[in-house]
């Protein structure tokens, strides 16, 4: 088997998603749509004409993959909890970008409440720091019902098995999903087959709450929010 990630949620049915509004700018290479380019400080970004000139999206521009952020509630552990999801599911699909090629995954955040982000885990995105997911670090979040094309470019040596998922407060624990960048020529070793599992944890709070403290607060009779 030449992958192996375990997925413990349990499978979901395709859930509804709240209305779309067309953005009224496309995401681009460098840029954020919630606040200012990162830019704008002088050691960000490969060097000018390193990896081809800036390129700009305009609206024929069509990303190699698409993920889209929704809130709602799934079913997880015999429980039903309200969630940041990829795709309505938790994980979310699997990802396969090619070795050595620069793919475009376009993230919407369909949710009208939360910012969100993608993030590469294990992935160095050392050509392309924007796009890296860490928000308020490589890049301002994505704002509610606003996407981003993130430019994602695996080296060659970096075939393997990953996973992607939120940034933004504690959505990660369901916004997430696997991510395989493909072997760089024949596989290796023969397999027969590949399944893909997925782990995460289960938390029986929501994030808002988890992010806050407050339960914790009132389980330990503290006056104020505390975490350590
Ligand atoms: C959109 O961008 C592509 C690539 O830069 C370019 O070839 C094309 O002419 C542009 N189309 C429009 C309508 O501007
Ligand atoms: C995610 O969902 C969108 C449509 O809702 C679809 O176009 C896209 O292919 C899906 N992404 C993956 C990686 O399956
Ligand atoms: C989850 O379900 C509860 C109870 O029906 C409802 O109050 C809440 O709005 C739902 N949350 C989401 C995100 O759909
Ligand atoms: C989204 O991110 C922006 C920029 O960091 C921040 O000002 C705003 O408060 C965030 N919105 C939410 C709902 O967290
Ligand atoms: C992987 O490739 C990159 C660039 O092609 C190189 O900088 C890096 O040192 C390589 N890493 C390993 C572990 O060989
Ligand atoms: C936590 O568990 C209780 C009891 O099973 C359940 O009613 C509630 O929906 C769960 N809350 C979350 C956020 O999962």
């Amino acid at each position: 088997m030449q992958t192996v990630l375990l997925l413990v949620s349990s499978a979901l049915s395709a859930l509804a998603q709240p209305g779309w509004t067309a953005p009224s700018h496309p995401g681009t290479p460098g840029s954020q749509s919630g606040g200012p380019p990162p830019s704008s400080h002088p050691s960000w970004g490969p060097p000018p004409g390193e990896y081809g000139p800036p390129q700009t999206h305009n609206s024929s521009f069509t990303p190699d993959h698409v993920l889209r952020v929704t809130y709602a509630n799934v079913s997880m552990g015999c429980e039903s909890r309200a969630s940041v999801l990829v795709n309505g599911s938790t994980p979310g699909p699997e990802l396969r970008l090619e070795p050595g090629k620069t793919s475009w995954v376009r993230v919407y955040n369909d949710m009208t409440q939360y910012n969100t982000t993608i993030h590469w885990h294990g992935l160095s995105q050392r050509t392309a720091q924007f796009s890296d997911g860490t928000p308020s670090a490589s890049q301002w979040p994505i704002p509610p019902i606003h996407f981003f094309d993130y430019e994602v470019h695996p080296e060659l040596n970096d075939s393997g098995t990953y996973f992607y998922h939120s940034h933004v407060g504690f959505q990660a624990v369901s916004a997430t999903g696997p991510l395989i960048i493909e072997d760089n020529g024949p596989p290796p070793y023969a397999y027969d087959e590949e399944r893909i599992i997925q782990f995460t944890d289960y938390f029986n709070k929501t994030d808002t709450t988890i992010e806050k403290g407050s339960w914790l607060h009132h389980s330990l009779g503290l006056e104020k929010p505390t975490l350590c």
